[in-house]
């Protein structure tokens, strides 16, 4: 779809970092008015923060099956529907005529399952606009795991024919150096060819498996950029394809 945007709005910029699951409205509210001053559709996805990561590392979600119990597993998609019921509300206050779309309804054997995609095509033709997060989901090989927001949002970017694809992160991109060295700027173009030091810390691989992420988006042909959200204005001004201090994902020769 032409002007689609898919925004990933990651879990530490909207829930509080560290012990209760908490939101962290103060952000989810103005993220959700520079979208709507942005002025162009969306489907959001967003991350776990707080409500997500705690949960799928405390029951042990991640590493499978053999780790985890269904009871485990059924916690941790209580808590993200939790926080989904939050972003739900604020973005019907916002204004946006929202269709939330749970991904542990669905079986994600390998990839996205088609009748997954179809709900957001679906739903954007009768006027809505969707949300997802990262999720459990159920997978017919291994029972079930956890998909991370950034695999949702860029392949659904890929699935859905988006423009662009937005990750809104804490940072203001991806850095050769971690932890980035006194005044270091984020990597400005990344590439394959581009190499940086990151290390992976949560439930869902942190800033490699998003750069991951973003670079299979940017080879199914969607501009890919990581961005500060938790900077007023940046995400808008994203949005708007207005310059911004961020991380832009290119295929290799672009
Ligand atoms: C996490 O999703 C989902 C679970 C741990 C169940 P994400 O990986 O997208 O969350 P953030 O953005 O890193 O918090």
């Amino acid at each position: 779809m032409k002007g689609l945007a898919v925004i990933k709005l990651g879990g530490s910029v909207i829930t509080v970092k560290g012990g209760v699951p908490r939101p962290n409205l103060v952000n989810l509210r103005r993220l959700l008015k520079e979208i709507a001053q942005a002025n162009r559709p969306f489907v959001l996805v967003h991350g776990g923060g707080s409500y997500g990561h705690y949960a799928a590392l405390k029951y042990r979600v991640g590493e499978g099956k053999g780790a985890s119990s269904p009871a485990g597993a059924s916690r941790t998609i209580f808590n993200m529907v939790r926080l989904n019921a939050i972003v739900t509300r604020e973005m019907i206050s916002a204004g946006f005529p929202t269709l939330a779309i749970p991904p542990h309804a669905f079986d994600f054997v390998r990839d996205l399952p088609d009748i997954f995609v179809e709900q957001f095509q679906k739903s954007i033709s009768a006027g809505f606009v969707p949300v997802t997060y990262g999720d459990v989901v159920l997978d017919q090989d291994s029972g079930y795991r956890i998909v991370s927001g950034d695999y949702l949002a860029s392949r659904l970017a890929v699935r859905l024919g988006a423009s662009l694809l937005v990750f809104g992160t804490d940072v203001d991109g991806v850095y050769r150096s971690y932890p980035p060295r006194q005044r270091e700027r984020p990597i400005a173009y990344l590439t394959r060819k581009v190499s940086f030091g990151a290390t992976s810390s949560d439930a869902t691989g942190g800033i490699a498996y998003k750069a991951e992420q973003a670079l299979l988006a940017a080879e199914g042909g969607v501009t890919t950029l990581i961005v500060n959200a938790s900077k007023p204005g940046v995400l808008r001004r994203a949005l708007q394809g207005r310059s911004v201090r961020c991380t832009r994902v290119s295929t290799d020769g672009v």
